[in-house]
């Protein structure tokens, strides 16, 4: 696999994920100051695994994933866009199997790519706001990715559109198998 993601997706695919009733004791970083998730500062796959909440869960079903705290709002918002994500690249897979690689790449860019970057800045509520900086990051991987194969779709190239649509959904299975917000 050419995927500079590929490492970390079969770290995932390797790493036991189960998911716990939310709201359960002990469960890794609930604190709630903005910009400092517990991932901050660590290795992902290190904070992945606080042995706290190793210790408190062996009995139950463990969520291996990093809990980052933000207010309702902001949760609201996230998941409105995280569902504009998905509807996106629904989209942008019709787009491609029409071979209307223009059309992909634009609605890649408005929905996903640079551009929409800091979009919910003015409300103070922006979800970015809260992240720590490795989910950050992740989160500016999938804008980069999705203006990448914006750049790539508007060439023409269809395998090379499909290859670099690809990358984006990999920024997506990367940082959901390591943070949740509930
Ligand atoms: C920066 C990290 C990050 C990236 C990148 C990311 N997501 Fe998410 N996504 C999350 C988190 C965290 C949740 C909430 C999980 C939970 O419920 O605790 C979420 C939730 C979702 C949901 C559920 C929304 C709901 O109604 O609750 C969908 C759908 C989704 N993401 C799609 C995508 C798609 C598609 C992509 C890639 C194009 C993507 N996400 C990229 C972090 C991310």
């Amino acid at each position: 696999m050419k995927n500079r993601y590929a490492a970390i997706i079969f770290g995932l695919t390797i790493m036991p994920v189960s998911y716990a009733q939310p709201g359960s004791p002990g469960m890794g970083c609930q604190h709630g100051m903005p910009g400092m998730g517990c991932g901050q500062g660590m290795q992902w796959r290190q904070g992945a695994q606080p042995a706290a909440q190793a210790q408190a869960n062996q009995s139950q079903p463990t969520d291996r994933r990093l809990f980052v705290k933000m207010p309702a709002e902001a949760q609201q918002i996230m998941r409105q866009d995280m569902l504009i994500h998905l509807s996106t690249l629904a989209r942008i897979l019709g787009f491609l199997a029409e071979g209307q690689l223009n059309e992909a790449a634009d609605i890649a860019e408005k929905q996903m790519g640079n551009s929409t970057k800091g979009k919910h800045r003015g409300t103070g509520m922006g979800p970015g706001r809260f992240m720590p900086q490795a989910m950050k990051t992740f989160g500016w991987n999938m804008h980069q990715a999705a203006t990448d194969f914006a750049q790539i779709a508007k060439t023409g190239n269809v395998k090379a559109a499909y290859a670099a649509l690809q990358q984006v959904t990999a920024t997506c299975v990367t940082c959901h198998g390591v943070y949740r917000i509930r």
